[in-house]
């Protein structure tokens, strides 16, 4: 069986950039499942479908082609051919991935494609449901967590940094109306794992959160083999 982490939690608590570092250390591929809803959701966006029509999301998850490349770890999400890993990253593609990620349809679909690939390779997952749904036995759960406001100020600061228009109170109210949304949808909601170990990133660096979880990976993971 291959290895696996699965880090879970809500929207800016710093998933990504520590898997990213995490998986860069222990020699596994990253595998952003964030990435794959967001892909769901432009895909609904570009061809006019509201994200929140549940048929009319259903029969064009029939025709859906998404498929992932890694390079040096570096993920790469292609629709229909094309490598969308930048345009997913659009404010309005969040809200838009966290409305289809509630239909079955959607989920079923990205789960599956997420297990296949943790099925041959040594990976460190993040999204929302890895833990409690998508790699029940994965060795290590994280639920990363840190405050709204904090959450919110790092979002926005990424936002300033790349130059693009930003408004604290509306990513705040992002943060908040997904967490709401990600964490009451029926089917694998937002939740924390039994057996996941839960972080508080609120106060900590980011080298510091990589540092914990190796340190758990190393001594308290369920590692089933040598
Ligand atoms: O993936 P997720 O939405 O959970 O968060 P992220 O995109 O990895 O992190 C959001 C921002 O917070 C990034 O710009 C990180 O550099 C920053 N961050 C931080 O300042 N301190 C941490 N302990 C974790 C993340
Ligand atoms: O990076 P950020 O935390 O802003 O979001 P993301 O991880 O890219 O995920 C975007 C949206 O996809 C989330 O708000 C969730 O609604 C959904 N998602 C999910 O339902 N299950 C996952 N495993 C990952 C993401």
């Amino acid at each position: 069986m291959p290895r696996s982490i699965a880090i879970d939690g809500p929207a800016g608590a710093g998933k990504s950039t520590i898997a990213k570092k995490v998986s860069q250390k222990l020699g596994f591929i990253y595998l952003d499942t964030g990435a794959m809803y967001r892909t769901v959701a432009l895909k609904a966006i570009k061809t006019g479908i509201d994200t929140k029509n549940h048929q009319e999301l259903a029969n064009m998850m029939d025709k859906l082609d998404i498929s992932i490349s890694h390079e040096n770890n570096l993920q790469k999400i292609f629709l229909d051919g094309e490598d969308v890993s930048e345009a997913i990253r659009a404010p309005q593609v969040s809200v838009g991935a966290s409305n289809v990620a509630v239909f079955p349809e959607v989920r079923l679909k990205m789960v599956d494609l997420q297990r296949k690939i943790a099925s041959g390779i040594d990976v460190v997952m993040d999204g929302r449901d890895i833990g409690s749904y998508v790699l029940p036995a994965a060795e290590l759960k994280i639920f990363l967590t840190a405050s709204v406001d904090e959450r919110a100020r790092r979002r926005y600061e990424e936002l300033v940094q790349k130059g693009q228009p930003a408004n604290l109170e509306a990513v705040r109210d992002d943060i908040i109306f997904r967490d709401k949304n990600d964490s009451s949808r029926a089917l694998a909601p937002l939740v924390k794992a039994a057996d996941a170990i839960e972080i508080d990133s609120t106060i900590l660096t980011i080298d510091e959160v990589v540092e914990k979880i190796l340190y758990f990976y190393k001594n308290y993971a369920n590692i089933t083999r040598e």
